[in-house]
């Protein structure tokens, strides 16, 4: 199969498209045909070498840890999915390996992917938007009525927040800079600051 691989850490860490061997799944794991990964920060600082070695350093490596694409194998022990079925999930192993044309995913990280989103759509969303729900709900036990702040409104991790914190029934703040004002109001944040023009954590609340 063809994926895009590094074959260094640093500044000569560019992608490059080459044939490397088709993963091969255990009785644990389903095999996707990746049909569209993104790129999240975390990407680029292990390409950099940013994480030191946190990743391995086994080269050439594939990056990538989040993929939208459709079931092609399902290992034995694995229920709830079947070949031709189309998902989007976050890959747990290591560096991800989704900038693949096939990778190995754990099925507890996968949903179905809803027919009304592209599988671009869906790829962009595990990490990032999985990052805004634990910190809301799991780190943050933000319940309907109460109120948050979000630094970083219209970047990847706080487009979702902003919504899954309207979802939950909270009055949202967010703060992100003037091109990006009404983005973050289309995505219904009841409030926005703009950082190029008013300290957000100098500013009183309404
Ligand atoms: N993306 C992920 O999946 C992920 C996962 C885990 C952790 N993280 C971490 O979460 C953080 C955000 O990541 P991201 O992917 O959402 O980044 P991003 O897409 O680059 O978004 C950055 C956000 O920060 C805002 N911002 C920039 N300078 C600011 C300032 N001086 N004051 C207030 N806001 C400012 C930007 O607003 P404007 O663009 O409007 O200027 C934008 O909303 C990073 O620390 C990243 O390492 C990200």
């Amino acid at each position: 199969m063809k994926a895009a691989v590094i074959d260094a850490f640093g500044p000569e860490s560019m992608l490059e498209v080459r044939e490397v061997p088709k993963p091969e799944i255990s009785d644990d794991e389903l095999l996707v045909e990746v049909h569209a990964s993104s790129v999240n920060p975390i990407d680029w600082k292990i390409g950099d070498g940013m994480m030191g070695d946190r990743y391995g350093d086994e080269f050439p490596m594939i990056l990538g840890l989040d993929a939208s694409g459709v079931v092609v194998g399902a290992g034995a022990n694995v229920t709830g999915f079947k070949v031709g079925d189309e998902v989007f999930g976050r890959s747990t192993d290591g560096t991800g390996k989704c900038y693949a044309e096939f990778v190995a995913l754990n099925p507890g990280t996968v949903v179905p992917k809803p027919e009304q989103i592209s599988h671009a759509e869906a790829a962009a969303m595990p990490l990032a938007a999985l990052t805004a729900l634990n910190g809301l709900k799991n780190f943050g036990a933000l319940t309907p009525g109460q109120r948050v702040l979000i630094i970083g409104g219209s970047g990847g991790v706080g487009t979702y927040a902003v919504q899954i914190a309207k979802n939950i029934g909270a009055e949202v703040t967010a703060v992100c800079s003037t091109g990006n004002v009404d983005l973050v109001l289309e995505l219904v944040a009841d409030r926005v600051i703009d950082y190029t023009q008013q300290d957000p954590l100098e500013t009183d609340a309404p």
